[in-house]
């Protein structure tokens, strides 16, 4: 991996991996043998939900939904949008979303809304960071956290900058002069 791209690594792959299996524990003591729908938020939680569900041992089926937030880079467009929904029904589906980074919350607080609409049996986050100094949406309930994180601009681990760097296995801040516009 090119070192030179990196100005600081917050979270080492051995770490994450000790968290993910650890809420994959968590989450399979809460269900409870329940059948569980995982819901993957594409792209960045992708990596974060292979490796959660490897951890997870009660019944579970997965389905994946896209959604825009963010333009290009790295500011918020303020505009979320669903590029691809569902393939299955959720209806009285215990239903956990799976997502990279909360950060305003505005992403997960329109997402929870659309997928109450469908009467999911239940429905719960988890969120592999949270940047809770970021967060605008402040009742916002996420039932499963990774790590907190200060307020910085991540990749790494499935998340991106500009399409880049979600094939790295740890969690990383990049050198300012690869930020286009800080
Ligand atoms: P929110 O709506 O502000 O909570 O934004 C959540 C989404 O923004 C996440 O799903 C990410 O795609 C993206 N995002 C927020 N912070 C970061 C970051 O530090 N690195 C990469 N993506 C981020
Ligand atoms: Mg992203």
């Amino acid at each position: 991996m090119d070192r030179c791209i990196i100005d600081e690594v917050l979270l080492p792959e051995s770490i994450i991996q000790k968290r993910v299996k650890e809420l994959g524990e968590q989450i399979s003591r809460d269900y409870g043998g329940q059948e569980v729908r995982a819901v993957g938020i594409l792209r960045g939680a992708f990596i974060f939900m292979s490796d959660l569900v490897r951890n997870i041992s009660v019944p579970l089926s997965v389905d994946f939904m896209a959604i825009s937030s963010y333009t290009e880079g790295r500011d918020s467009g303020g505009v979320v949008r669903i590029l691809k929904d569902l393939d299955k029904p959720i209806t009285n589906k215990h239903v956990l979303i799976v997502e990279d980074i909360v950060d305003t919350g505005l992403t997960l607080h329109h997402l929870k809304e659309v997928l109450m609409i469908r009467e999911p049996a239940s429905l719960k986050v988890c969120a592999l960071l949270d940047k809770k100094e970021r967060r605008l949406i402040h009742d916002l309930q996420v039932e499963y956290t990774g790590f907190e994180i200060p307020n910085r601009f991540v990749v790494g681990y499935g998340l991106d900058y500009a399409e880049k760097y979600r094939n790295y296995p740890f969690i990383f801040v990049l050198k300012p002069e690869f930020y286009q516009s800080l």
